[in-house]
């Protein structure tokens, strides 16, 4: 068995879908398997000049991958089935790809309409939390206890282990910044959205191969923390970047990449390719500034802005790819 996996390295909304899309493209694997999170992610594809969110179903389905919803996320039944019509109806075939861990908990109704209320964290609203809850107070449902569910459901380890040479790309939700145990306590999310998420769905340590950690070239979040940098040429990234929420539509408050915060991010996850997306939106902008601390370091150049970052890493031993915008590649 071989495992890949992309993990996000900063607020979530790096650009994992795009870094997804292309390894499934290119990759040759037999699964793609979502390991964390629910439909709080929204994962923006560009698939054959169409755009589609995705916020359950992983990337693999667009290129007739097996594509899991794996035992460490919540999953709404509701949802689940909008996305399956939604998919259908933008001419992808989801037939006989699609399956849930008999394990994984799910999203209720009442988890809802209790995330609904939230005000302090600023959740998506998505039930997410309350299913978290449940699942580790033993008071959850699995999606087996599901009936609709039925026709989907596999069993991680006979799926993994009977059907001869596996590789899978394991595809993570969220980011480091909003990891349950990482992130900014307590604006996080409920899930374990670093590598080490991947493993607990089945994967063992030793078949992990590469780890793409996927960041942009500024900090974006969505949540009720203050995290807008006074410069107003925020708003000016905000909206050249076109940075609104996936899944609900806020807008995501920007800043400087923190460089420091993603140094942690690239050591906790252990990333092997490191790449920095939407370059082209400071480009457009052309200010090129690094958070270290306090302090907002400014470049005159791309090319010191990057030489920066590339200093701040170890590039003998891990691969750095600057990139751009998914819609403009
Ligand atoms: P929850 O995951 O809905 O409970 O939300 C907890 C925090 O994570 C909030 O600040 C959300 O805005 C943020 N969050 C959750 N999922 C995503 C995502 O996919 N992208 C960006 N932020 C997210
Ligand atoms: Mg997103």
């Amino acid at each position: 068995m071989i495992a890949d996996v992309v993990v996000g390295l900063q607020y979530g909304d790096e650009g994992k879908g795009k870094v997804t899309h292309h390894l499934c493209k290119t990759g040759g694997y037999t699964h793609v398997l979502r390991f964390n999170g629910g439909c709080n992610a929204g994962h923006t594809i560009f698939h054959e000049g169409k755009k589609f969110v995705t916020h359950h179903i992983p990337a693999g389905v667009f290129f007739g991958i097996k594509s899991i919803i794996g035992n460490g996320c919540v999953l709404d039944p509701v949802q689940f089935f909008r996305e399956l019509d939604e998919l259908e109806s933008g001419g992808i075939n989801t037939k006989g790809l699609i399956y849930i861990a008999k394990n994984c908990h799910v999203i209720t109704d009442q988890h809802k309409e209790e995330d609904g209320k939230d005000t302090a964290i600023g959740t998506t609203k998505r039930g997410n939390g309350p299913a978290y809850r449940d699942k580790y107070s033993r008071d959850g449902y699995l999606a087996q206890d599901i009936p609709s569910l039925k026709p989907y459901l596999i069993d991680l380890h006979d799926e993994f282990w009977n059907h001869g040479e596996t590789k899978i790309l394991c595809e993570g939700a969220q980011g480091f910044g909003l990891d349950i145990d990482w992130g900014d306590y307590p604006f996080v999310t409920s899930s374990h959205c670093t590598s080490a998420g991947a493993l607990l769905n089945g994967i063992p340590p030793q078949s992990i191969r590469r780890i793409y950690g996927v960041a942009k070239a500024y900090d974006t979040y969505v949540g009720s923390k203050r995290f807008h940098g006074h410069e107003n040429i925020f708003n000016d990234i905000q909206g050249i970047g076109k940075e609104f929420g996936a899944t609900t539509g806020r807008r995501r408050q920007c800043n400087w990449l923190d460089i420091k915060n993603l140094q942690r991010a690239v050591d906790i996850n252990g990333v092997t390719d490191l790449i920095i997306n939407k370059v082209d939106i400071l480009r457009e902008v052309d200010v090129w500034g690094i958070r270290r601390d306090t302090a907002t370091l400014k470049f005159d150049t791309e090319q010191r802005w990057k030489s920066y970052i590339e200093n701040n890493f170890d590039i003998e031993n891990m691969n750095l790819i600057f990139s751009e915008s998914p819609e403009r590649i």
